[in-house]
């Protein structure tokens, strides 16, 4: 998080990422706000980092995104070193993450070691779908082979994303393009989106008791 927020400054528009790890780059953020008066405006892509980020006193843009945004900072859960691809959304923020990185010049993807996988078979990959007429919606996704399962909130009730949407939690095993997904899941009406990021990111900065490694596309 720190190496990722170093080379930020006055000026920029930044994606701000939601979950554990991209938290810790909305905190360094509003560390130099405070230390060094950086003035960044930031895109909130939840609910939860947008009350963050006012917290620290970062100035936060229209979520409308009328401007370019020159950096997203944003977490991961499954990486793939190969190729920069990624899955997001155990968190629940997909959608509103994969518009703000795609409307972004550059997406940094800031993850530890656990995060790094040989190949997302099997990984969980959340998909957003309507709530209206979701067993169908569901059908379609399971004839994929996903295996979708609807995620729930603590309450037992069906977990509700900032976009008033639900998730199912798919995982594929097998797929020999994983590239073709996200276009063959959304082609099944009532998807959403997915939260597989394939091409999206520009560098994963690792970290590890050694320090953070910074990966780029080869
Ligand atoms: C939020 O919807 C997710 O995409 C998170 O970015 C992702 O789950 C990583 O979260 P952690 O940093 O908390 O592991």
């Amino acid at each position: 998080a720190e190496k990722a927020v170093e080379p930020l400054q006055s000026g920029m528009v930044v994606g701000l990422g939601t979950g554990s790890t991209a938290a810790l780059a909305v905190a360094a953020i509003g560390r130099r706000v405070a230390a060094e008066g950086l003035d960044i405006v930031g895109i909130p892509t939840s609910e939860s980092t947008a009350t963050q980020a006012r917290q620290l006193g970062i100035r936060l843009g229209d979520s409308a995104i009328g401007n370019k945004i020159d950096v997203t900072i944003d977490g991961a859960d499954s990486v793939d070193l190969e190729t920069l691809a990624l899955i997001k959304g155990l968190g629940g923020a997909l959608l509103r993450e994969k518009i703000v990185a795609s409307a972004s010049d550059r997406m940094v993807a800031i993850v530890d070691g656990t995060k790094i996988v040989p190949s997302f078979d099997n990984r969980p990959v959340p998909v957003e779908i309507v709530r209206f007429g979701w067993e169908a919606t569901h059908r379609k996704i399971a004839a994929l082979g996903g295996g979708p399962k609807l995620r729930l909130g603590a309450d037992g009730a069906p977990r509700i994303t900032d976009g008033g949407n639900i998730i199912v939690d798919c995982g594929f095993t097998g797929i020999a393009a994983w590239a073709a997904l996200p276009a063959r899941l959304k082609a099944i009406v009532g998807v959403v989106e997915t939260g597989l990021f394939i091409g999206i990111a520009s560098e994963v900065i690792v970290a590890s008791s050694a320090g953070a490694k910074i990966y780029r596309p080869r």
